[in-house]
């Protein structure tokens, strides 16, 4: 199938046929769905190329890092452009789904969209979250123990989950494997996946998000290929943005990780999990890994079921929708606060 073929090529086919122009403008969606979509493609790419050195056990993991970074022709830059792209496709989502609320674009029809982009949102995390595990440096296993330790509080089904996940009753040799496994085959198949289904949903729903016509006025579309080149644009900006940040800032590795002394070591969780990181000083592990972060779930979830018609819809910062953006910004500020707190208090 020829990738590019107007009106009979897979591309596209994906995108909407008839493009309101108020809504195609980088103005209007801030180019952050193409900028996420194209940071999965790069992360899965270099991904695939470090899987040909990395040995997923406890012995090898960290040992086959070294050699990718200071033997592998390219290796330390393929590392980096995969560290990086993983770590810019999180601020992207976080920016789209702002986007989302502030131009009410989850009401009804896009409602069903709206929870397929949460979820993504939460693989999106869990993904960034099981790379960083697969780096078993004295960092990184912190993250590892404690994250892994929350499933446990989960009533019920806490310990099969565990064992399932961690391969074990504690951590040990399976692990490693077992979050290389869902880090390189479920999640990827599940982001990717997801992402498909997303972006045909967009065309499904009716193309963007737009203010409801009114009486007599004239309807200006913009055709497939102009945001299509609009989106490529900015996919190139992000290119090379993360090639110089690859080139200039590599991630660093810590001293290897060391399962019988973790207390008291670098303790340092993945940045989005700073927030969490500062609860668990204050509350049960239950309350701070699962019951406050589901309720800011639920705060998302229920938008566009209590929020689904009237004025200032396709519009940013509409006047007639204050409560579902105060309540979100609101969240955002409170994530951005307790995750500074904590960097301040972890010295
Ligand atoms: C891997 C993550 C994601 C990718 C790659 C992605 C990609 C995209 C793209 C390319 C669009 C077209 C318009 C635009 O760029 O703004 C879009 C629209 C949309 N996305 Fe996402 N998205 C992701 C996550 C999310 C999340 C986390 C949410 C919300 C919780 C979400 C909800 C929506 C909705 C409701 C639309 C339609 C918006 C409208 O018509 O105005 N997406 N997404």
């Amino acid at each position: 199938m020829r990738l590019w073929r107007k009106n009979k090529s897979l591309i596209y086919t994906l995108l909407p046929p008839q493009n309101p122009a108020s809504s195609a403008g980088l103005s209007y969606t801030l180019g952050m769905g193409g900028i996420a979509v194209m940071a999965a493609l790069i992360t899965t790419v270099t991904g695939a190329l470090l899987m040909f050195y990395y040995e997923p056990t406890l012995q090898g993991a960290y040992p086959s890092l070294v050699f990718i970074d200071s033997v592998v022709y390219l290796g330390r830059f393929t590392r980096a452009l995969h560290y990086w792209a993983a770590q810019a496709m999180v601020v992207a989502v976080v920016i789209h789904t702002a986007r989302i609320v502030f131009t009410g674009g989850y009401r009804p029809p896009r409602d069903v969209n709206w929870f397929i982009g949460l979820g993504l949102l939460l693989v999106t995390l869990v993904w960034n979250f099981s790379g960083y595990a697969l780096r078993y440096d004295a960092g990184s296993i912190w993250a590892l123990l404690v994250g892994t330790n929350l499933l446990k509080e989960l009533p019920v089904v806490g310990s099969t989950l565990y064992v399932l996940i961690v391969g074990g009753q504690t951590l040990g040799p399976a692990t490693i494997l077992r979050f290389y496994a869902w880090h390189v085959f479920a999640l990827t198949l599940l982001g990717l996946g997801g992402i498909g289904y997303h972006l045909w949903r967009v065309r499904v729903d009716g193309g963007l998000s737009r203010p409801d016509w009114t009486a007599g006025q004239v309807r200006r579309f913009v055709p497939p290929e102009t945001i299509l080149f609009r989106e490529l644009i900015t996919g190139l900006v992000l290119t090379a943005g993360l090639v110089l940040l690859s080139t200039f800032a590599p991630p660093r590795l810590g001293p290897p990780a060391d399962l019988n002394r973790v207390s008291g070591e670098v303790v340092q969780a993945p940045w989005f999990f700073l927030a969490i990181q500062w609860l668990l000083r204050y509350f049960s592990p239950l309350w701070a890994g699962w019951l406050i972060p589901l309720a800011g779930l639920v705060l998302l979830a229920v938008l566009p079921l209590v929020d689904r018609r009237g004025p200032g819809r396709g519009r940013w910062f509409a006047r007639e929708r204050w409560l579902p953006q105060v309540a979100f910004g609101g969240l955002l500020v409170l994530i951005v606060i307790l995750s500074l707190l904590e960097l301040w208090q972890g010295g």
